[in-house]
């Protein structure tokens, strides 16, 4: 059973409030984010630019519950995520959030059937997930690699797997760090159609970090960093017009 309750009247599945993060190692005191506020409506495609080092990947660990904030709050369809513990923000990371990381970070050792599975196990999702696993490995065309271990596979399918393996329980939300940064050109673009026709099959909310104005272009709004500030904040004229 989910213990948290479904909130469906929730429009901003993701709200962030003044969100700060502040590394202080002695004498080195450094501000990655400074007093971030936005709030992401269910279902959007929202991509997060910067130059290196504005504070993507942070601002992105912090939405994912992957790390922890200096100050603010980060309210994950309804559920306030900045002061829960280990156990209960595993369980919001594990049915909330899927994840898809620049490179890949599949487990090598096991298959990409078994990598693919690993989240609903972790979370004990209902359902035949098994066939669920075989039919994303099928979508996102390896459905003859289930049983290859990630050495086996390209940089490109390793991604395809990775991707199989953040949609296995039906995310809410999907965020990305640079999904496409380790491909090249052609399966960089494969990956980021998967993503999107997945994203609208699933109906899920979709946050990407990524250096690549075409990825970009395809978004319903644009979040740009600079220094841990938001700089600007544009929807496209396609996401006015939805
Ligand atoms: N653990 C850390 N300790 C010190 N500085 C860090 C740490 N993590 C990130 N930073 C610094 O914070 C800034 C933002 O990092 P990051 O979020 O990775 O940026 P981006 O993903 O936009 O390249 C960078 O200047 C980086 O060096
Ligand atoms: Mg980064």
């Amino acid at each position: 059973m989910n213990s948290y309750p479904v909130s469906p009247l929730i429009e901003d599945i993701i709200q962030v409030e003044n969100l700060t993060k502040t590394i202080d190692n002695g004498s080195n005191r450094v501000e990655i984010l400074r007093g971030l506020t936005f709030a992401i409506p269910r279902g959007e495609f929202v991509a997060i630019m910067g130059a290196s080092g504005s504070g993507k990947s942070t601002l992105l660990g912090l939405m994912a519950g992957l790390d922890t904030a200096t100050s603010g709050r980060i309210i994950l369809d309804g559920i306030d995520i900045t002061n829960l513990g280990e156990d209960k923000l595993a369980r919001v990371r594990g049915t909330k959030i899927g994840f898809v990381f620049q490179a890949y970070q599949l487990v090598p050792t096991l298959t990409a059937e078994e990598n693919v599975l690993l989240p609903a196990e972790l979370t004990g999702a209902g359902g035949d997930i098994e066939h669920r696993a075989r039919e994303l490995l099928e979508r996102v065309g390896l459905g003859n690699r289930g049983h290859h271990y990630p050495v086996q596979l390209s940089g490109g399918e390793q991604q395809r797997v990775a991707v199989a393996r953040a949609f296995i329980t039906r995310p809410p939300i999907l965020m990305a760090d640079e999904p496409t940064g380790n491909l090249d050109s052609v399966n960089g673009a494969h990956i980021l159609e998967l993503l999107l026709e997945l994203n609208r099959e699933e109906k899920t909310t979709l946050v990407l970090v990524t250096h690549d104005q075409q990825i970009a272009g395809q978004a319903d709004r644009v979040v740009a960093l600079r220094d841990g500030s938001i700089v600007s904040d544009t929807r496209s004229a396609r996401a006015v017009e939805a």
